[in-house]
């Protein structure tokens, strides 16, 4: 196929164009800047100039390929508007993929978060939609549900339109800013690991060389309107998380009482997520496109050390 990928530069999609291109697809990536646009002609893609704020720059190049893969997000917008203006900013987006393939039966894949069906008691699956977004919702990351919805509709309009939701967790060798690396950073500052009250919540993962390969089965043959698990540990105890980078850094592993002045003490802003439990099931996924993750599970992956090397 010929593929237009939006954010090919960031984690998920420069590990997605390699397995586009690995895999036969011809792959035409945006760029904002040069130093993107070498980075996407180095890695073998054509490049289109362009912003996620040129909605009929995007709805040409939508219109051009044969499939779209969208895992770009207006990071820039967080800060001043939070996940809603991040979030608000990306349905025009998948509105204009939409109009770009409405009625072709062209696959748009799109990035969404486990989280979203909110916590269900039990392991979240891939028949579970999104949870709906009010005004009370505002400022948390379930607002970035409304994405999920918007793209999941188009299946209505003729789009063969999907949401791999990614693991909380989306681990690899160049992982810059993630969650782990966040927690690392905490940690060293802090002098301690520190997880909230038993630490028995849980987290789960994905190695993006994983989450790659998922985007190319969901593109190549995803039915349409369908969520897909991008998970590969579906549930692990936060505290296990914490021992590991406690263990590689030679600091002492301790709890953090769940306590409205404490908690932020030590996790910031990450405080109203760490309390958090997210188990998620990959079984829909692995059984309807053939997806196995293969890559050294989360635990392995930071014994074996790259997430320490910068000292
Ligand atoms: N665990 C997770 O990581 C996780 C979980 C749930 C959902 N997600 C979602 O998955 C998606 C991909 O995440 P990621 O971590 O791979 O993202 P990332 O590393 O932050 O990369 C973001 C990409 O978006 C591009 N971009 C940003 N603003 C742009 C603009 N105005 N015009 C054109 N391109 C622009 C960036 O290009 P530049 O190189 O030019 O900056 C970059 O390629 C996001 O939607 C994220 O919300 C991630």
């Amino acid at each position: 196929m010929r593929v237009f990928v939006a954010g090919g530069t960031g984690h998920s999609g420069s590990y997605i164009i390699p397995e586009l291109l690995a895999t036969g697809h011809e792959v035409t990536a945006l760029a904002r800047s040069d130093t993107a646009a070498a980075a996407l002609s180095a890695l073998g893609t054509k490049v289109r100039l362009g912003d996620l704020q040129d909605l009929d720059g995007l709805k040409e190049a939508a219109a051009d390929a044969d499939g779209v893969i969208h895992v770009a997000h207006r990071q820039d917008l967080l800060l001043s508007g939070g996940m809603d203006a991040v979030a608000a900013a990306e349905v025009p987006i998948m509105l204009a993929y939409g109009e770009a393939l409405a009625g072709t039966g062209k696959p748009l894949v799109a990035a969404g978060s486990i989280g979203s069906p909110g916590n269900l008691g039990r392991p979240a699956t891939e028949d579970d939609p999104a949870l709906a977004v009010g005004n009370e919702h505002s400022g948390t990351l379930r607002a970035r549900n409304v994405v999920e919805t918007a793209v999941v509709g188009l299946a209505e309009r003729g789009v063969r339109a999907s949401v791999v939701r990614l693991a909380n967790i989306a681990y690899s060798t160049t992982d810059g800013s993630g969650f782990l690396v966040q927690l690392i950073a905490l940690a060293k500052e802090k002098g301690f690991v520190g997880y909230p009250g038993d630490g028995t919540n849980l987290w789960n993962a994905v190695h993006v060389r994983d989450s790659a390969s998922l985007f190319r089965l969901a593109l190549e043959k995803g039915p349409a309107g369908r969520y897909w698990h991008a998970v590969g540990d579906g549930g692990i105890p936060l505290r296990a998380i914490a021992e590991a980078i406690g263990s590689r850094l030679g600091l002492p592993v301790v709890s953090v009482p769940v306590d409205e002045l404490v908690l932020p003490g030590y996790f910031g802003f990450l405080a109203n997520i760490v309390t958090q439990t997210y188990p998620a099931s990959n079984l829909i996924t692995r059984r309807t496109l053939g997806w196995e993750p293969i890559q050294p599970s989360l635990l392995a992956d930071l014994d074996n050390g790259h997430y320490f090397s910068a000292g």
